[in-house]
């Protein structure tokens, strides 16, 4: 059994807890939901504060040259780059992760149109994120080709052979299930159709190796375990080896070879600056450059490798912790057991009140949240798990609330049970 006091004394061992520091925490919240918003960088008030008043207040249009906001995208790209095992000049943080995906996508299928016009399909998975099975169903009527999905991943190898893109979500943003990136790529090359991966759970969460794994595109979200704030700009990488193929479609000034030419005709910018469109949000990429600070200050400290094996460990304690003490009441592990499978959050199941249970944790100060279910999975109680900020402490004070919660069945308030317009 699992005390308190084995927490608090795993916390005090913990070679990354002095990391929190660089957070701003409200007092009395256990912060559970970095998987959906990162909480504040500390120095994101002052950063971005700085850059409206000292940037665009007294440099004014110079900033674009003398505060560096003009290759801001590119500059965070290449330090992003580190945390995905993608090379300097690869990535940039641009748009968001829909329109990013629109770009990666639509330059997949004009190389798969060229190379094996014969292949028809768009495959992904019927429990991807929304987004991403609008944008594809978007592009498919709209290049005539036809988005399959399927129901598990198994079912992907029987429809590779008509495939043209392979467009997969890596960690599952319900069920926080990951998939191989290196098995499902090469399975996707050997049958000769490209993977497209979106790392919108991943990023900042697990380790990754784009180039290693043979991803050919990949997309992900800035304001999740990046930490850059409400809408923070995505990012975009693309294998060398496809960047300089194509041009995406958003062919707006800044994905330029010269923007400052002001030229009719347009000549793609080379490389991953072809993949930007218009004026980027400079207040925005400030707040994501906060962001990546928090992740990066992890380096010293082991990195995305450190990071992972605690994220792992916290992952753990909250399972077997909701195992031991909420036993008997109805909740169900989705996410699975399995380290290799796991994201970096902890999904439970529960036929009843789950929406309201979210609810009441929130109200006790524990941030996690909820998602409706489906025909296959009842609705699902969503815990995300950032090891930059979090500690085991809190895992514990969590699970006592959870416990709380479901003992009192506090949940059952009417309060708890009317739904707000974001869940
Ligand atoms: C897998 C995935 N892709 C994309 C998004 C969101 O995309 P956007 O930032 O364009 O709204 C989310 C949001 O949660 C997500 O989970």
């Amino acid at each position: 059994m699992t005390t308190l006091q084995d927490c608090r004394a795993r916390d005090a061992a913990d070679p990354l807890r002095t990391l929190r520091d660089l957070f701003t925490i409200p007092e009395g919240v256990v912060y559970l939901d970095g998987n959906s918003l990162g909480v504040m960088p500390a120095a994101a008030p002052a950063r971005i504060a700085a850059a409206v008043t000292e940037e665009w207040g007294t440099q004014l249009i110079r900033a674009w040259n003398s505060a560096g906001w003009f290759d801001l995208p590119q500059r965070l790209g290449d330090r992003l780059a580190r945390l995905v095992g993608a090379q300097p000049g690869e990535l940039v943080c641009t748009d968001s992760t829909s329109v990013n995906l629109f770009k990666v996508l639509s330059a997949a299928l004009k190389i798969a149109g060229e190379d094996a016009p014969q292949r028809r399909l768009v495959v992904s998975e019927r429990s991807n994120f929304p987004t991403d099975l609008y944008i594809a169903e978007g592009l498919c009527r709209e290049r005539s080709y036809r988005l399959q999905l399927v129901d598990a991943p198994e079912q992907v190898a029987a429809l590779l052979p008509q495939t043209a893109v392979l467009m997969l979500t890596h960690v599952n943003y319900r069920t926080g299930a990951m998939h191989d990136m290196a098995a499902m790529s090469a399975a996707a090359h050997a049958a000769g159709a490209l993977a497209v991966w979106d790392l919108a759970h991943s990023a900042g969460a697990v380790p990754l190796d784009l180039n290693g794994h043979g991803a050919d595109f990949a997309v992900g979200c800035g304001y999740k375990y990046l930490n850059g704030g409400p809408g923070a700009p995505a990012f975009v990488w693309v294998h060398p080896r496809h960047a300089q193929r194509f041009w995406q479609p958003l062919s707006g000034w800044w994905g330029h070879a010269a923007p400052f030419a002001f030229t009719p005709d347009y000549q793609p910018a080379p490389g991953i600056a072809r993949y930007l469109c218009g004026t980027q949000p400079i207040l925005s990429l400030t707040g994501l450059e906060c962001g990546l600070d928090t992740v990066l200050a992890a380096e010293p400290l082991g990195g995305m490798a450190a990071l992972r094996a605690k994220s792992l460990a916290l992952t753990d304690l909250f399972i077997a912790l909701v195992e031991e003490r909420c036993a008997g009441h109805g909740l169900a592990l989705v996410t699975p057991r399995d380290h290799a499978q796991r994201g970096s959050q902890v999904c439970l199941s529960r036929s009843e009140g789950a929406y309201a249970i979210v609810q009441a944790l929130i109200a006790r100060g524990v941030i996690g949240d909820y998602r409706a279910g489906d025909a296959q999975m009842p609705d699902i109680l969503r815990f995300g798990f950032t090891p930059l900020y979090l500690g085991f402490e809190d895992v514990w004070n969590s699970v006592d609330h959870l416990r709380e919660v479901l003992v009192s069945e506090e949940w059952r308030r009417l309060e708890f049970n009317q739904k707000n317009a974001v869940t």
